[in-house]
This record gives structure tokens, C-alpha cells and sequence, in this order.
């Protein structure tokens, strides 16, 4: 049997200096939307997500705390980093912990293997570090102080600091012609277009070798160097190895490990914010050259969630924690909300007014509806059982004809990671057949007994699209379109609908006559939005 493709997804690993805010939320939800849009698609997904536990600002928070760098990470991965994914339904395969002994073995190797390769060599560094950023700043980077201080960094609006110290450095020169060659040939590689032109840009004005190391009299909370116990891997080129040291590299080929590693790798889509697009576009590609490892075939780069015009940000505490939202609106609703309101690869802002809105008219009034007038018609038209649909008319064809062009549009979108014009797809066929079912009126035809041959493919026709539509909205969705799924009665004749493809909500009359459809609990309750979420929306 021919392998079905696979398709590796990950999220960056996130600092856990802090607890997770809706940023965070963000790009694992999309990062799941895609696993589960993918996986419908029959394809063997691996999705990927975990934690970023070494470094100054993590050992710093942990000080602050009053702590040890061990406690404060154990505590926050398990009280919060894990917690959250449940909170937001999402369904990673995995979650990498940079402290744990398979990344740390995995990074020791990597670099040991570059040094002897001849990529790394000694020297000492003079300039700006940003904490926040855990990031050498070159100067281009920085902003003036309007009191006259320091020079700030331009993401945290906080000053960098000056250090100096023994690094060993990286040798990223020697990696800009090979970087602009392969991203002329792979315009795919890096997106969306602004990502690809920002970096191009960056990379012709040159690339200096970088530290990828720090000493550890200066950041003890790292992974010692195998060659030089005084210096500790610089956090990021300790980071950025999670993507693989998660999968089995460095394991001998012929161990399940090692298998895996290469069944797995390369990536297919690298989600990151644009704050970090350099050191995934940059220096990671630039290391996996360096270590003769393919590169993942996109990074995506998306845009900010905003506060006041800014960077929503642990470090200046203006985040929204994500059951703020969750608790009121679902899992459901916050992930619809934040796929459909964005233009994935733009900024945006979040507000409570907005978020209510679009649960009001796309959820509520919208598919929750839909689905509870058509089990509440079955059930009083047809006690329940779905009936037998006769021939279809010019009306049931055209429907069938608009679920296949915009499944397919849904689809060619889902994969081009453009999920606001996907989600736009699939609720514009909402539409259209809420459209239908007032146009046909089953209501009246109900009253006329030499009707009831109609009202039956109508009803047939309403429910089979529905179920349609629970197979294209489950990615995004899966609390409340398994519920519909059930319903339907489509379970278990079908199946589980998370293995219901993509392609079979393109085809027409799966659901079977006689099943039992049930008028269950509202998909999208009516919501009153309680006042203190709305104070915090405001700050
Ligand atoms: O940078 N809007 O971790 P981090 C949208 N550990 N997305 C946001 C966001 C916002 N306001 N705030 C955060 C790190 N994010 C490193 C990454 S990867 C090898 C190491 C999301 O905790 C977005 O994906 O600062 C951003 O890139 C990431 O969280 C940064 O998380
Ligand atoms: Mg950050």
C-alpha cells in the first residue's frame, strides 16, 4: 500500500517566563486548524508544539519568583504551557520541553558535529542583547530613548543591555549566497510575501557570524557546550534544534528513532510570528545547511495580535489570557473567531464587541441555527428518522454544484494557510443553504399531503449538507460539529467525523435514510457577554 503523504506542522516553543496569552493561543490554533484540515485530507500529520525553557529572561523570571530555574519551568509547563492546550482543544502529536535529556543529547550532538564540520570557531562579542528577545541587536534594531537613555529595542520599548564576553561564533557568512540562492528558487520557502522580501532584503546586506554561545558566567540556565564546560549554547541555536530533536534526530538511521526522523523531516509548514521570522528564515536554514539537513519547505510568518497598537506581550503584560475567552465564547468560537477575523499574515486586533458579533451572526444565527431548525423539522415532520430523498430538482442540483466549488475553494485555501477565505468558503455555503431552506419551504409543503415526496428530499438534501458542512468546519471546530455529527446521526454508519476527508464532503447523499436525527443541545448557545470580560477588553 502506497504511504499516504506526510505532513509535519510546528509552532514555535514558546518562553516560559510567563503564563501563555491569546498571542500564543493564536499561532497554536492555527498550526491545529491545519494539522486537523490536513489529516482530513488523509495525510499522516505530525503536529508539534512544546516549550522554550533556557536563557536570561526565563532564569531571570525564575529569580524574580524566587526559585530555582528548574522549579519555575516544571511549575509553569505543567500548571500552564500544558494546561492551555487543552483550553484551546488543541490536538498536538507531541510537546518538546527544551530541558528534557532527548533535546539537550540532540543539541549537544548537533553542535559537537558542526564544531569538528569546522562552522564554529572562538572569539568575543561587543554589542546590544535584548533580554526580551533573547537577541544580539544590530543597530538597525534599536530606537532612540525620548528621555535620552539607552537605546531602546524596537519590539520590547525596553533598553537593551551592552555585553562582552568569549563566545563561540556560528560562521553564518559563509551561508548568504547559498540562503538567497535557495529562496530564489523556493519563493514558497518563506511567507507571505512581505516575510520573503524583508528577508531577502536583510540577507543582501550581508550576514555577520553570530554567537552561539554565551558565557556561563553570564546566563548559567543553558546547555553546557561539550567542548568548553564555560559556556553555555546561546538559547536560540539551543531552541531552534526542538524542531528536530522532537523527531528523533541524531539517533542511529536504523532505530524507531531514527526512522522516524526520517519519515518525519523536513517540515512541511513552520508557523511563527514576524516578531521571530529572522532566526527561522536566517539562522535556521543556515544550520541545517551547515549540518546537511533538508530545509522545511515553508516557514509562515503571521502577523501580531495587537493591544493599543501594539504587540500584545508578556513582557509588558498587556496579554488576554485564553480562557478569559474560552470560559464565555468555548474552545469553538475562539478558534473560528481568530482564524476568520484575521487575514492570516496580518496584524489584528482582538476586541469583545467583535468576537460577540461574529458569534452572534456566523455561529449562533448562522450554522448553530441552521442545524437546529433542520433536526427540529425531521423530528416533527418525520419522528425523527431521516427520510428517503426522491428526485433531486434544478434547486438540490445548483446546491450540490456550489458545496463542490466552495469545498474545493476551501480547500486550495486551507493549503495556501489563507484560513479567513477558507472559513469564508464553507460559511458562504452556510448561506446558501439557509437560502435553500427558505426557499423551499418544507414548512408549507408539511400542510399538503401530496407533498410529503419533496419534503423528503428536502429534508434529506438540508441534512446530508449539514453533514457536509460538519466534515469542512471540523478542523476549526470539533467540539461543536462532532455534536452536530451526532445529530445527524451520521455516527456510526460513517464513522468518526475527524476521519471524515475533506473529499467526502464534496460528494452528495452519504448520509443513509432511517437514521435517527436528534434535535440535541443548541451548537452555539446565546451568549451574555458578563461585564468584568468586557472591563479587560477595554484596558
Ligand atoms: O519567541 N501576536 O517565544 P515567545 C501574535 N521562545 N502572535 C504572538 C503574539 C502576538 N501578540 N505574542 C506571541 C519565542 N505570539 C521563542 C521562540 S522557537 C524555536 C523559539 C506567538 O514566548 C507568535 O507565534 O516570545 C510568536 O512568534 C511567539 O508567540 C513568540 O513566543
Ligand atoms: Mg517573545
Amino acid at each position: 500500500m502506497p504511504q499516504s503523504p506526510s505532513f509535519y506542522v510546528t509552532t514555535p516553543i514558546y518562553y516560559v517566563n510567563d503564563a501563555p496569552h491569546i498571542g500564543h493561543a493564536y499561532t497554536t490554533v492555527a498550526a491545529d486548524v491545519l494539522a486537523r484540515w490536513h489529516r482530513q485530507r488523509s495525510e499522516t500529520v505530525f503536529f508539534l508544539t512544546g516549550t522554550d525553557e533556557h536563557g536570561s529572561k526565563v532564569e531571570r523570571s525564575a529569580l524574580d519568583a524566587g526559585v530555582t530555574p528548574q522549579e519555575w519551568v516544571d511549575r509553569l509547563v505543567t500548571e500552564e504551557w500544558t494546561p492551555v492546550l487543552e483550553t484551546i482543544d488543541a490536538a498536538n502529536d507531541d510537546f518538546i520541553r527544551t530541558t528534557s535529556s532527548r533535546h539537550k543529547a540532540g543539541v549537544k550532538k548537533f553542535w559537537s558535529q558542526l564544531r569538528e564540520s569546522g562552522y564554529i570557531y572562538e572569539g568575543t562579542y561587543e554589542g546590544p542583547y535584548c533580554v526580551g528577545c533573547e537577541e544580539f541587536k544590530l543597530p538597525g534594531d534599536l530606537i532612540e530613548d525620548a528621555g535620552g537613555g539607552p537605546k531602546l529595542c524596537a519590539i520590547h520599548g525596553r533598553p537593551v543591555e551592552l555585553i562582552s564576553e568569549r563566545n563561540w561564533f556560528f560562521k553564518l557568512s559563509a551561508f548568504s549566497d547559498k540562503l538567497i540562492e535557495h529562496y530564489t528558487r523556493h519563493s514558497e520557502a518563506l511567507q507571505p510575501q512581505s516575510a520573503y522580501n524583508e528577508v531577502m532584503s536583510f540577507i543582501k546586506g550581508g550576514l555577520d557570524d553570530i554567537s552561539m554561545s554565551r558565557s556561563a558566567a553570564n546566563v548559567s540556565w543553558g546547555i553546557p557546550l561539550e567542548w568548553d564546560e564555560e559556556q553555555v549554547v546561546y538559547v536560540w541555536f539551543d531552541a531552534l534544534l526542538n524542531y528536530v530533536t522532537a523527531i528523533g534526530y541524531g539517533a542511529d538511521p536504523d532505530t524507531p528513532d531514527g526512522k522516524k526522523f526520517a519519515q518525519i523531516w523536513p517540515a512541511n509548514v513552520q508557523l511563527v510570528g514576524k516578531d521571530i521570522l529572522r532566526f527561522h528564515a536566517i539562522f535556521w536554514p543556515a544550520m541545517l545547511m551547515a549540518a546537511e539537513l533538508e530545509l522545511p519547505k515553508t516557514v509562515f510568518a503571521h502577523g501580531w495580535l495587537l493591544v493599543g497598537g501594539e504587540k500584545m506581550s508578556k513582557t509588558k503584560l498587556t496579554g488576554i489570557h485564553p480562557s478569559q475567552i474560552v470560559d464565555d465564547f468555548g474552545s469553538d468560537a475562539f478558534r473560528y473567531y481568530f482564524m476568520r477575523a484575521i487575514q492570516f499574515g496580518q496584524d489584528g486586533s482582538f476586541s469583545w464587541e467583535d468576537m460577540a458579533a461574529r458569534y452572534q451572526a456566523d455561529l449562533a444565527n448562522g450554522v448553530g441555527n441552521l442545524a437546529s431548525r433542520a433536526t427540529a423539522m425531521v423530528n416533527k415532520y418525520c419522528d425523527g428518522v431521516l427520510p428517503e430523498p426522491g428526485n433531486y430538482s434544478n434547486a438540490d442540483l445548483a446546491l450540490a454544484d456550489d458545496l463542490v466549488a466552495r469545498i474545493e475553494k476551501a480547500d486550495a485555501a486551507m493549503l495556501r494557510l489563507a484560513f479567513s477565505d477558507g472559513l469564508a468558503e464553507i460559511m458562504a455555503f452556510v448561506d446558501a443553504l439557509n437560502l435553500y431552506v427558505t426557499e423551499q419551504q418544507p414548512w408549507v409543503l408539511a400542510k399538503d399531503e401530496s407533498q410529503t415526496g419533496r419534503l423528503h428530499t428536502i429534508l434529506y438534501v438540508i441534512c446530508d449538507s449539514l453533514r457536509s458542512i460538519a466534515i469542512a468546519l471540523n478542523p476549526t471546530m470539533p467540539k461543536s460539529m462532532k455534536s452536530l455529527w451526532g445529530q445527524l446521526g451520521a455516527q456510526p454508519l460513517l464513522g468518526e467525523l475527524a476521519d471524515a476527508t475533506i473529499l467526502s464532503a464534496m460528494e452528495r447523499g452519504k448520509l443513509t435514510p432511517g437514521s435517527v436525527v436528534t434535535k440535541g443541545a443548541a451548537l452555539f448557545p446565546r451568549i451574555e457577554v458578563p461585564e468584568p470580560a468586557k472591563d479587560s477588553a477595554a484596558e
